[in-house]
C-alpha cells in the first residue's frame, strides 16, 4: 500500500490545546505508534526482542531527523498498557531495551538539548526502568531544544479516567465549577498538560486503529498509516510522513472555502 492513505477527523470547532496552525508546513507535534517489530523480525526468523531491538534504531533515527527538522514535540508510544499483557519474556526484554535506551541517548539529549517528558502509569515499571526514566526527565529539565514524550505503560482510557477522577475530586472539594468544565480544563487535566496537541499521528505497519493512544489529544490530528513495519521506518520515511502533512488543508470543522479564504486574508494581512 503507498503511504498516507488515512485521513480523517469530521469534528466540529476548533482544537483546544493552542496547537495547530491550520497550514500545512512542519507539524509542531508529531506522535507514533511505533508498530510492526514482531512482524518485521518473524519475516526473517528472528525473534520478536531482535525486532525490537531494531526497532531501537529507528527510535533514534526517528528522535535525530525530527530534532534536525524542527519538530517541537515528538510523542512515541513505546509501551501500551496492553502490552503488561505479553509472555513476560518479551516485556522484560522490551523494559531492558528502554533502559538501556535511556542510558545510551542521554549525552545525545543533553547535547542537542532535547527534553524528555514520560506519560503513562510509570509506578508499573520495574524499579530500575523507572529509576533511569525519572533520572533522564530530571536531567534534560532545562533543555530548550525539542521534547520527546516517551508513552510508557500508557493507555488514553486511563488517561481519561484518571482526569475524570481528579477533576470529580475537586468538584466535590468545591474547588472546581463542573458548569466550568470546558475541553481546555479537561487537557489541563491530562498527563500531557501543556503539550499542544499532535498534528500528525504516524501509524506503521498498515493496521488503522488509535489503539488507545492519546485518545483525547489526537482529535484533529492528521493520520498518517504506512504499510512499512517500524524497524524500516528511518528518516526517509519520516520524511514522507511530513510531506503528506505539508499537503493536508486542516479545517478544523469549517469549509474549506472559510479556510483558503482566511489564509488569503492572513496573507493579505502579512
Ligand atoms: C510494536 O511492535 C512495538 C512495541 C510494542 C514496542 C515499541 C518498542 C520499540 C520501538 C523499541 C524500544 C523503544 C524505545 C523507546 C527505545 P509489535 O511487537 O506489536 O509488532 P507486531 O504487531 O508486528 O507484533
Amino acid at each position: 500500500m503507498e503511504n498516507g492513505r488515512a485521513n480523517g477527523h469530521g469534528a466540529n470547532g476548533h482544537p483546544t490545546n493552542g496547537n495547530g496552525n491550520g497550514h500545512g508546513r512542519l507539524p509542531r507535534h508529531v506522535a507514533v505508534i511505533m508498530d510492526g517489530n514482531g512482524r518485521w523480525a518473524e519475516q526473517r526468523g528472528l525473534t520478536r526482542l531482535q525486532g525490537h531491538r531494531v526497532g531501537k534504531d529507528s527510535v533514534r533515527a526517528v528522535v535525530e531527523s525530527a530534532r534536525r527538522l524542527g519538530v517541537e514535540y515528538l510523542s512515541l508510544f513505546a509501551f501500551s498498557t496492553e502490552n503488561w499483557h505479553r509472555p513476560p519474556k518479551e516485556v522484560d526484554g522490551l523494559m531492558h531495551l528502554l533502559r538501556r535506551y535511556l542510558a545510551s541517548e542521554i549525552d545525545k539529549m543533553m547535547k542537542h538539548g532535547i527534553r524528555l517528558l514520560a506519560v503513562g502509569t510509570l509506578r508499573r515499571l520495574p524499579p530500575a526502568v523507572r529509576e533511569a526514566l525519572r533520572s533522564a526527565i530530571a536531567a534534560t529539565r532545562g533543555n530548550k531544544g525539542m521534547t520527546v514524550i516517551l508513552a510508557v505503560s500508557y493507555g488514553g482510557r486511563e488517561e481519561l479516567t484518571r482526569a475524570m477522577r481528579a477533576m470529580a475530586r475537586k468538584v466535590r472539594q468545591g474547588k472546581l465549577d463542573p458548569d466550568r468544565i470546558t475541553s481546555d480544563v479537561v487537557s489541563q487535566h491530562l498527563a500531557t498538560k501543556g503539550v499542544p496537541d499532535p498534528d500528525l499521528l504516524i501509524r506503521t505497519s498498515g493496521e488503522m486503529r488509535i489503539s488507545n493512544f492519546f485518545l483525547w489529544q489526537v482529535a484533529y490530528s492528521e493520520l498518517y498509516v504506512t504499510e512499512t513495519l517500524w524497524p524500516d521506518f528511518r528518516e526517509r520515511e519520516f520524511q514522507q510522513a511530513l510531506a503528506f502533512y505539508e499537503q493536508r488543508q486542516r479545517r478544523f470543522g469549517r469549509t474549506a472555502a472559510q479556510v483558503e479564504r482566511e489564509a488569503s486574508l492572513r496573507a493579505a494581512g502579512s
